[in-house]
């Protein structure tokens, strides 16, 4: 984490009175870039880890690693300090050993490949991009999303739920900065990995949960959700965007509504309902989106023979009043 993001970054347990947090870099790499450190609140004492460059901004990390066993033994194996490494034991005494499992977004889950694939490793070699009549390229929903939106110099930008940070780096080229949160620690270290990679130095990103962020309110000019809707809340995603939004700045959802794909008994929307649920929750859907509903080419290759096509539906909002 470039140490200069620990301004952006609030405690998640003083929502009215914001508290900043303290940097405590135990290991720094070439000067600006927090390897490895505790983000502390002064207030409630508490600290919240930097892990291989990676903040880990969550409320009950407990629950994070008990998700999470492969993850965190790697970590514990890895770490450069003593300090870290007894903040981390602290943890092991804590965890039931028969609740411990391995979330499907981290490395070595099923949807860490698939996401890899769509939005870096694809070739047009592959045989079910050979296979289509028109190139489709597994990124187009990103690059028509981003291509099209104006260049904005001075604004902040949000990807929520960013996986690799294929779209977080694209909008690094449009907006002056731009933030990707995910869940995953794996998916977000990879996307530290490319932002370095590519050299880019204006986007950041951190392990959070869309619902519970450690950002202010109303600091951000854009904040982008694609294929988040069947993991979360929907009433609790729109109101933590809400908070985070400037007024009047825009909110770009995508998503294919499959509901199918994951196994939680959320609220399941679809384009109508989804743009009704929007509409009550103090957004204006800009007239293009309102009218009809988009159908985008997504592909995810699941496995070497195995692919899930999707037609993702594209909304563009802009918040309009308080929320309800
Ligand atoms: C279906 S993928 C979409 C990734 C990316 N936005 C894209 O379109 O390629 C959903 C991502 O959301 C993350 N995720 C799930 N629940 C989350 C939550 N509550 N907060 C933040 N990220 C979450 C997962 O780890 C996963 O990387
Ligand atoms: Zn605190």
């Amino acid at each position: 984490m470039n140490i200069k993001f620990a301004n952006h970054l609030n405690c998640l347990f003083h929502r009215e009175k914001p508290i900043k947090l303290t940097l405590d870099a135990l290991h720094v790499v070439d000067g600006n870039e927090c390897f490895e450190g505790l983000l502390i609140c002064e207030q409630c004492n508490i600290r919240y880890p930097i892990i291989e460059g990676v903040p880990i901004l969550v409320k009950d990390f407990v629950s994070y690693v008990s998700h999470r066993g492969a993850t965190y033994g790697s970590w514990l194996l890895a770490c450069k300090t003593l300090k870290m490494k007894n903040f981390l034991k602290e943890f092991a005494y804590r965890l039931n050993p028969e609740g411990v499992s391995n979330d499907r977004y981290e490395h070595d889950g099923h949807w860490f490949g698939p996401y890899k694939w769509t939005q870096y490793d694809f070739t047009f070699d592959d045989p079910f991009l050979k296979l289509l009549k028109r190139d489709i390229k597994p990124t187009e929903l990103y690059d028509r999303i981003i291509g099209r939106m104006p260049l904005s110099m001075e604004g902040l930008a949000l990807d929520l739920g960013c996986s690799m940070g294929y779209a977080t780096l694209q909008l690094s080229h449009k907006y002056s900065y731009s933030v990707g949160i995910d869940l995953s620690y794996s998916s977000i270290r990879e996307a530290r990995r490319r932002m370095s990679q590519a050299n880019i130095r204006n986007a950041e990103f951190c392990v959070a949960d869309s619902v519970d962020l450690p950002f202010d309110a109303l600091k951000f000019d854009l904040i982008l959700v694609l294929n988040l809707l069947e993991l979360v809340d929907s009433n609790k995603l729109l109101a933590s965007i809400h908070r985070l939004l400037k007024p009047h700045a825009e909110a770009v959802f995508a998503d294919p509504y499959d509901y199918n794909r994951e196994p939680r008994q959320l609220l399941e929307l679809d384009g109508k309902s989804f743009r009704e649920l929007l509409s009550d929750s103090g957004f204006e859907i800009f007239e293009k989106s309102r009218k009809a509903e988009a159908f985008i080419p997504w592909i995810l290759k699941i496995a070497n023979r195995v692919y899930l096509f999707y037609f993702v539906d594209v909304i563009r909002a802009s918040k309009v009043s308080k929320h309800r």
